[in-house]
């Protein structure tokens, strides 16, 4: 049974990658990252990823190996671009990594990866009924489960609150961007947050991201029907979850 695999999250700033346990969920090496090629183009960001992959080290021919990424990601192919360059709408992504690294690899969202994670070794460990995970970053990712089984591309950043995507209004990026105070934005997170109720009845939502990790600023002023909980595995969400989904 392999316990051992690669997880590589690719991301609009960095694309980070290490060798997980997946019985524990461990990283099993320091996490590697490299800058991500500016305009983000498919053959920059396969490059980088190579470079990133010989900086693992001697990684068996067998060692499953998961990619995510910041898109509708269906059998392989990405099927949207929000915060990266347009040229992957339509790609074959899965297979174009496997031909640059000359090996089989999963290919999925980035933040169904989070949620995967979370579900297997974090803050959804037998949450029953609907959990919803949230990444609040560049944009919002989202990921829906069931009884801890993933309902794939789900994209709740791209619901619509006064005519434009959530995540232009109640992303981090968009906190940053118009230097919001925690309470400003934790208002924009209410009606966000809201909203999500409203259309899913969640019975959790977990709140990932890096900014995840100053949630007691802006979580206790959040008023939701349902307990509303910090992610647990921070940075390593996506690659942990990539590289759990890798060995399925
Ligand atoms: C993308 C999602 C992604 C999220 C977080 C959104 O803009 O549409 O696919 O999960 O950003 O990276």
């Amino acid at each position: 049974m392999t316990t051992k695999a690669v997880g590589i999250d690719i991301g609009g700033t960095g694309i980070k990658g290490a060798i997980v346990d997946v019985a524990t969920g461990e990283l099993l090496t320091d996490r590697k990252k490299l800058a991500t090629p500016s305009g983000g183009k498919p053959e920059d960001i396969l490059d980088t990823v190579l470079a990133l992959f010989e900086e693992l080290g001697d990684i068996g021919s067998d060692t499953p190996v998961g990619v995510c990424f910041p898109a509708v990601i269906i059998r392989g192919r990405t099927m949207s671009a929000a915060n990266v360059s347009k040229k992957w709408i339509g790609l074959e992504a899965e297979k174009m990594f496997e031909d640059k690294l000359g090996r089989s690899i999963h290919f999925v969202n980035d933040a169904d990866a989070a949620g995967v994670a979370e579900a297997r070794y974090g803050a959804a460990v037998d949450a029953k009924g609907l959990t919803i995970l949230t990444t609040l970053g560049t944009g919002i990712g989202s990921a829906m489960l069931y009884n801890g089984e993933l309902i794939p591309n789900s994209e709740l950043g791209h619901l619509q609150l006064d005519g434009r995507d959530a995540e232009k209004l109640a992303s981090t990026s968009a906190k940053e961007d118009e230097d919001l105070s925690w309470m400003e934005w934790a208002k924009r997170l209410q009606r966000y947050y809201e909203h999500l109720e409203l259309l899913f009845s969640p019975d959790l939502i977990l709140v990932g991201g890096g900014i995840s990790k100053s949630s007691d600023e802006f979580l206790p002023l959040l008023d939701l029907r349902a307990p509303i909980k910090p992610a647990k595995l921070r940075n390593n969400a996506g690659i942990v979850g990539a590289a759990e989904l890798a060995t399925r």
